[in-house]
């Protein structure tokens, strides 16, 4: 299911700015996937298993307790509390990307099956400079607005400005049937909101993308090969393309220059990323030993 908008709430009814102001002003901690972004990408745990902020780790847990991220987030508190059931929430975390990208990816491909992941994000704040794709198009997520996320299929996200870009991503988990509306306490209590948010990009022809291979392949090696698959996954939020067409473009330009390391490589990274991984695997994209 492509990504869309499941509910909007009146977030002008909560005092918002100092707690993003707070959550901007705290240091960054590395991650698991940090390296499948660049810029300043940064994911903090406002409710979690623990309660402990320096606990980033998902997992399937009947708990989920503020952390002292959202003891200094009142505004934030009041919001999930008023709008959110708790009773299947799993985490909540605090995210923020500025001047950077997070690369076409899947989520939870290495997990069971038969149990629904539910993700929405919640925009804290609207930044005209940021986007996010999936399979299905661009948009851009507003304010106050919740939506679906569907981390299992390709989606990627950009903020080519300076400015912050905060939302909440909360994590609901279910065994069996549900209705996306059972994550809410007060579904009466939602605001009216968009039904068509893709954005127009711009016509990308067949000779503009061999003319990019073609330039692509004359450049790639080892030491290029990280850099050009940020700069290649760029294009789709502007030119109208697939989500992931960055993989193929690098593979076939990796043909052209007939690098058979280079080939390799970005096959794997393709097939981590969003085709199949075991799991617990671990890519280093950086990694040319193996
Ligand atoms: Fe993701």
């Amino acid at each position: 299911m492509a990504s869309k908008i499941i509910g909007k709430i009146n977030i002008s009814a909560y005092d918002l700015a100092s707690d993003v102001k707070y959550l901007n002003s705290v240091t960054k901690q590395s991650e698991e996937y940090d390296e499948f972004g660049q810029g300043y990408w940064k994911n903090l745990s406002v409710y979690n298993a623990s309660g402990d902020a320096s606990d980033t780790q998902y997992r399937n847990t009947d708990k989920c307790f503020p952390t002292e991220h959202a003891k200094q987030c009142p505004g934030i508190q009041d919001l999930v509390s008023q709008h959110f059931k708790l009773d299947n929430l799993k985490m909540i975390r605090a995210r923020s990307l500025v001047d950077g990208l997070v690369i076409p990816h899947r989520d939870f491909v290495e997990l069971d099956q038969a149990t629904t992941y539910f993700r929405v994000f919640v925009a804290l704040e609207n930044n005209d400079e940021a986007f996010h794709s999936d399979e299905r198009g661009v948009f851009q997520m507003m304010a106050g607005e919740v939506w679906f996320l569907d981390a299992g299929i390709s989606h990627a996200a950009v903020n080519f400005g300076l400015k912050s870009r905060m939302f909440l991503c909360l994590d609901f988990m279910y065994e069996g049937e549900f209705e996306y509306t059972d994550i809410f306490a007060a579904p009466s209590s939602l605001a009216p909101y968009r039904n068509s948010f893709h954005i127009k990009r711009e016509p990308f022809s067949d000779i503009n993308k061999k003319e990019v291979i073609a330039a692509t392949s004359k450049i790639l090696n080892r030491f290029t090969f990280k850099d050009i698959i940020f700069t290649l996954s760029k294009y789709h939020f502007i030119y109208d393309l697939p989500v992931s067409s960055c993989y193929d473009w690098i593979i076939s330009a990796a043909e052209q220059a007939n690098n058979g390391e280079i080939i390799k490589k970005a096959k794997s990274l393709r097939r981590y990323l969003i085709e199949k991984r075991d799991m617990g695997e671990r890519y280093t994209i950086n990694d040319w030993n193996v």
